[in-house]
């Protein structure tokens, strides 16, 4: 049996499923289900004997550490996590508490579990924790992109979190020998990400016919992978990761926030038309920067690739189609997320005057 943190989350979520479908092993889904975790992106798997549901908090070490004793789990992926920049900008603290102390607390839980398995055991052992290439701060267009040898420098209350949560992974490795592994992934799109996102925002407004806010000039670059593809790596990390090693993951899919904008526009042209037979792009709104917006990621992929035989399989053009035809069959999940909290968070970071 494995263990999952925040499976109900995007990215755990294709994580859980993906794993019924291809591992024969249980998996037990540990989430808290915050404003970002959703019952219903499991319901495909809610009645598979070989799936697990706990509604919990990470940072209650006593809890975890009940799970860890009648389960005896082989592994941890490890998602959890508050994972939205613009709400670490207006709620600091909210990161700190999940991020960093979650993680610790998961860290002294596991240890303890840990040190009580045979050798055999304990030397097969795995802890994955899911980070970011956000860790690392922001490239210059011509800098070369981020090994996982480069400095880290976050810049936001999230990545500066996450980096956090990194280092007390790496100390729990070095210091206590807990066979670790941290991966640092490019941003994610595809089906079940909340639409507080750069790309489910824009199919969620342009679908209504409302502004599409594009922060400052557009011209900041993100990496993009498709989900699935980050849960693929994950699999080969757990599988063949070397223990105390991080691992860049990336899609080989640089891009500038405009240029995402226009394709995921184009691609509802083709998909759902306008009304008025109107493209999409003409909703596009440039609106007031994100304070300490980073102005680039871009991922070097060649130890993952060289390490592990990793690459991201799904081309961004045809991401994108499968991400917009998920939303357009999918409306009803996406009107049961978009409650009064959503609504909420969308009046406050969207009025006048400030992103
Ligand atoms: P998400 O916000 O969609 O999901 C987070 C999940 O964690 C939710 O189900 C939520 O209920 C759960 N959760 C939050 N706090 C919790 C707590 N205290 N205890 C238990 N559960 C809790 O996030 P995501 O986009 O799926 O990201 C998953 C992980 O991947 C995060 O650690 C994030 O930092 C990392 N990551 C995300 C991206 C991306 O582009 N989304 C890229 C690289 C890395
Ligand atoms: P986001 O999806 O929030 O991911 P991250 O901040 O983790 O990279 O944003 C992706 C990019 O899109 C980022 O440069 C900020 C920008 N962005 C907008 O231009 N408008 C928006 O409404 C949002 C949410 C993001």
């Amino acid at each position: 049996m494995i263990f999952v943190t925040g499976g109900c989350g995007f990215i755990g979520s294709c994580f859980v499923l993906d794993w019924l479908e291809q591992a024969d092993e249980p998996v037990l889904n540990l989430d808290a289900l915050t404003y970002a975790g959703h019952l219903g992106n499991l319901a495909p798997v809610e009645r598979n004997a070989r799936y697990h549901f706990v509604r919990g908090d990470i940072r209650d070490r006593a809890l975890f550490a009940s799970l860890l004793e009648k389960w005896q789990p082989r592994a941890i992926v490890h998602f959890a996590a508050e994972s939205h920049v613009d709400r670490s900008i207006a709620g600091p603290a909210a990161f700190v508490d999940t991020n960093v102390n979650g993680t610790v607390a998961l860290l002294e839980a596991t240890l303890a579990y840990w040190q009580k398995l045979g050798a055999a055991q304990a030397a097969a052992f795995r802890f994955v924790n899911v980070s970011t290439d956000e860790v690392f701060g922001s490239l210059g267009p011509g800098d070369a992109p981020f090994t996982e040898s480069h400095p880290y420098q976050p810049n936001s209350p999230y990545s500066a979190s996450k980096a956090g949560a990194d280092h007390f992974v790496r100390a729990w490795h070095h210091t206590f020998d807990l066979p670790t592994i941290t991966t640092n992934c490019s941003n994610n799109y595809g089906p079940r990400q909340f639409p507080e996102k750069l790309i489910p925002l824009v199919i969620h407004n342009a679908l209504r016919g409302e502004p599409l806010p594009v922060y400052g000039d557009g011209q900041q670059v993100r990496d993009w992978l498709y989900v699935a593809d980050h849960c693929s790596a994950l699999r080969a990390v757990l599988a063949q990761g070397k223990p105390g090693a991080t691992y860049n993951i990336g899609g080989r899919a640089e891009m500038a926030n405009i240029d995402v904008v226009r394709i995921v526009c184009a691609t509802l042209d083709e998909m759902r038309p306008s009304p008025d037979g109107q493209p999409h792009e003409r909703l596009v709104r440039y609106v007031t920067d994100r304070r300490g917006h980073d102005r680039r990621y871009a991922i070097d992929d060649t130890k993952i690739a060289g390490e592990l035989g990793w690459a991201p399989s799904v081309r961004f053009e045809e991401g994108i189609r499968r991400t917009v035809r998920w939303y357009l069959d999918n409306e009803a999940w996406v009107q049961s997320v978009t409650s009064g909290a959503y609504r909420q968070w969308i009046e406050q970071q969207y009025s006048a005057g400030r992103p």
